[in-house]
């Protein structure tokens, strides 16, 4: 075990798990981290640009080979009931968590690396269903961990997108590739500016002591799989090919610009028209803010977060009245440079920018504020960017 391993307490759940289900060691693992988005939301469908950073929240996966067909895994934070699956034939199943480790075994198969059996544990303490990308985490740390079963590496693109792909098939989640890819490959003390379209990815500097950044979890929970995300993606498909009509080189809402929308208004329904005003300005948005931070201009970075905030609440239509009272209880502190929802939206959490002086004073009248306001508990929590996903062995 390396050292990392014997200090981290999560690893140690997971250990200490495993010994209690399976009456053995587990040999190797995987982690993988919840993201927080901080700007750049509803774009990387539309082949856009997003800025999220890995959260120090992570999922743990800690397993071993057993030598038979079938694989016995056990979520320690759900009902601690062993799941139990062949994996020739393997298919989605009832088990709601048991399906993105099971999409993730499924796209190694497809790709050509057979999975053996094994028996593994699993253990996060990324808060769940609060849009910090608890089911990226999972998927991801599930794939490091059969890297490590298999002795092999994956390019962490392909990883992200195998994740994805799990998604996809076995969640029936058409979400974009931000989470899994922030989950494979974020890096401590930076956010990444990921291109949605070419994959490609700039590393921005976010490690200024005298900047925090916290994470409010309105405890609202989301359900992303019903039918609003779709409903979204379909409505900029929509927006695209009706300007694309004029504009052909537009493939996606990414290629296009505020004149090609105007140009296009009348042929749009209301409703459609704001979708895309929502993206094509949060795409600008967000490489401004790329920009802004890298320069350390974090007022204009938190006028982009505001911003984004008031486009995904009122052409969007993704907040929800806890999220939006979040928001403004953050504006109303001393030292908060900016604030907004994060993630697909409908609940889940806040992001917000604040000085790290201002930090624990800011906590307290969020909490306050919102308790009054709303007669429920904000929970919050400050993060450093950390590292994206690792595979690792025990022995
Ligand atoms: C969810 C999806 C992401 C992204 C966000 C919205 O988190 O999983 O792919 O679309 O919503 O930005």
């Amino acid at each position: 075990m390396n050292a990392n391993h014997a200090n981290d307490a999560l690893v140690q759940r997971a250990i200490a798990g495993f010994r209690d289900h399976f009456d053995t060691d587990p040999t190797l693992g995987g982690v993988a981290p919840g993201r927080v988005n901080l700007i750049g939301e509803h774009t990387d469908y539309n082949d856009g640009f997003v800025m999220p950073l890995a959260i120090e929240r992570r999922t743990v996966v800690v397993g071993v080979p057993n030598h038979s067909p079938r694989c016995r895994m056990v979520a320690l934070d759900h009902d601690g009931n062993m799941a139990t699956f062949m994996l020739e034939g393997i298919a989605p199943g009832t088990t709601e968590w048991v399906k993105y480790p099971k999409g993730v075994i499924a796209q190694f198969i497809d790709n050509g690396h057979p999975v053996p059996g094994f028996d593994a544990v699993v253990t996060s303490d990324v808060p769940l269903g609060s849009g910090l990308s608890s089911s990226a985490a999972l998927e991801v740390a599930t794939a490091s961990m059969i890297e490590q079963l298999l002795g092999i590496r994956i390019d962490p693109v392909h990883k992200a997108l195998w994740a994805q792909k799990a998604e996809h098939d076995y969640a029936n989640m058409p979400c974009g590739i931000m989470d899994q890819f922030i989950s494979a490959m974020g890096q401590r003390d930076h956010a990444l500016l990921i291109d949605c379209r070419d994959h490609s990815t700039r590393l921005v500097k976010l490690v200024d002591p005298d900047v925090a950044v916290l994470i409010t979890n309105s405890g609202v929970k989301h359900n992303l799989g019903d039918t609003e995300y779709p409903l979204r993606r379909q409505q900029c498909e929509e927006a695209a090919a009706t300007i694309a009509k004029t504009y052909p080189q537009v493939k996606a809402l990414r290629d296009a610009d505020m004149k090609m929308l105007a140009a296009a208004k009348e042929d749009l329904d209301e409703v459609v028209y704001r979708r895309a005003r929502h993206v094509i300005g949060e795409n600008e948005r967000t490489v401004l803010a790329a920009d802004a931070l890298d320069r350390g201009d974090y007022p204009e970075v938190g006028r982009l977060m505001y911003e984004s905030h008031a486009f995904l609440r009122d052409d969007y239509e993704v907040s929800c009245p806890e999220l939006d009272v979040l928001v403004e209880l953050a504006r109303g502190c001393d030292g908060v440079f900016g604030s907004r929802m994060t993630g697909g939206g409908f609940g889940g959490c806040t992001v917000t920018l604040v000085k790290a002086a201002n930090l624990n004073a800011t906590v307290e009248a969020i909490q306050a504020g919102y308790a009054e306001k709303t007669g429920k508990e904000a929970v919050c929590f400050s993060t450093r960017p950390a590292d994206g996903a690792q595979s690792f062995t025990l022995a």
